[in-house]
């Protein structure tokens, strides 16, 4: 079965072509995706009227160039997956919409998706990867740990109390003047940079070991630069040591989860799960403790939308269909 894959839940306008016969064994056909980082830098931070204005723009031709480059048409695909949450409901409503439009017309079946689904399910785009696994989504939007025990039940073990650590990343870049998104910027500058160079904190929260606590680092950093008036820290030295403090507090919950689950496969996914120290520092530390690290190509760690065609193919396979009454939910609950 050809599956249709549509994503516009944030910033970014996605559709994929998958094929797949049984759950969890697919193979990406296409890909295409409209990006707004040049909108949205002008602000530091994504705006969610012009993200959505840009979306019923790109949505048509990101959806032709998909299925172009699958050499498809509407005839061969069998259903339509589509994120109907948690996102910007302005945004969420635009892919939405154009869904229901395109099953209304061809007949297509067509389900919604849970946008963090997509994100825990990722990684079976290009691995083998038998449930149960623990996942850690680690995005612009979210920064939580599940049990993906099996296609459509997921516990969730802990999550970010504050700010999101892509949100963290993001913050400090604009605060260190460094441009939009900061995430990659960060990493890149970091490379050079000593991560020992300055002791930023490492935020546990109390009686709560599988949770995150982000705000803590970024008011350092914020407070650093404001005591620091001379600006004699080199910047790939700050970045270094506020990415270390941020990777560190993410392995230390998530290599604890992996304990107290018995998970011998963690998978690192979402845009956050692009950056090469979190990568390299959590690879070393899951084979220490006799585990294996599983992420995506960095194409599917943001926001795509052949990570929605995966979700969705479970159901479609199985013959089932959402009616298109369905609406967009910007808090839909996993
Ligand atoms: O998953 P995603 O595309 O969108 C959301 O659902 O949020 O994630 C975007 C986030 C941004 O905060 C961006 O700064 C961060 O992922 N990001 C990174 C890197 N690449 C993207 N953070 C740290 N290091 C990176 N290399
Ligand atoms: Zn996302």
């Amino acid at each position: 079965m050809l599956i249709l894959g549509i994503e516009s839940s944030c910033d970014d306008a996605a559709a994929a072509v998958l094929a797949t016969d049984r759950p969890g064994v697919a193979e990406v056909r296409a890909t295409a995706i409209a990006n707004q980082d040049d909108v949205h830098r002008a602000y530091g931070g994504i705006v969610p009227e012009l993200a959505s204005r840009g979306h019923v723009v790109t949505i048509m031709p990101v959806i032709e160039r998909a299925l172009a480059s699958a050499n498809a048409t509407l005839d061969d695909i069998g259903g339509i997956a589509v994120t109907r949450g948690p996102g910007l409901v302005g945004s969420l409503l635009v892919g939405l919409l154009c869904a229901k439009g395109i099953a209304q017309a061809s007949g297509l079946p067509m389900v919604g998706v849970n946008h963090l689904e997509g994100h825990l399910l990722a990684p079976m785009l290009e691995h083998a990867l038998p449930f149960p696994y623990l996942a850690l989504v680690v995005s612009g939007g979210h920064t939580a740990l599940f049990a993906v025990e099996d296609f459509g039940r997921y516990r969730r073990l802990g999550a970010t109390r504050d700010d999101a650590a892509g949100e963290a990343f993001d913050k400090v870049a604009k605060m260190m003047g460094l441009g939009y998104p900061g995430g990659r910027i960060i990493d890149e500058l970091s490379r050079s940079g000593d991560p020992k160079g300055v002791k930023f904190p490492r935020a546990r929260v109390k009686n709560a070991p599988l949770d995150f606590s982000f705000s803590g680092v970024k008011t350092a950093v914020a407070l650093f630069l404001a005591g620091e008036r001379g600006g004699t820290t080199a910047p790939n030295d700050l970045a270094a040591s506020f990415q270390e403090a941020v990777v560190e507090m993410l392995i230390r919950p998530t290599i604890a989860a992996a304990r107290e689950l018995g998970a011998d496969t963690i998978a690192l996914t979402g845009g956050v799960a692009a950056n090469s120290r979190l990568r390299d520092r959590l690879a070393a530390a899951a084979e220490a403790d006799g585990r294996r690290l599983v992420a995506p190509s960095f194409k599917y760690c943001t926001d795509n939308a052949a990570m929605i065609a995966i979700a969705g193919s479970y159901r479609l396979l199985r013959g089932e269909r959402d009616p298109l009454t369905i609406d967009a939910n910007p808090n839909l609950p996993l």
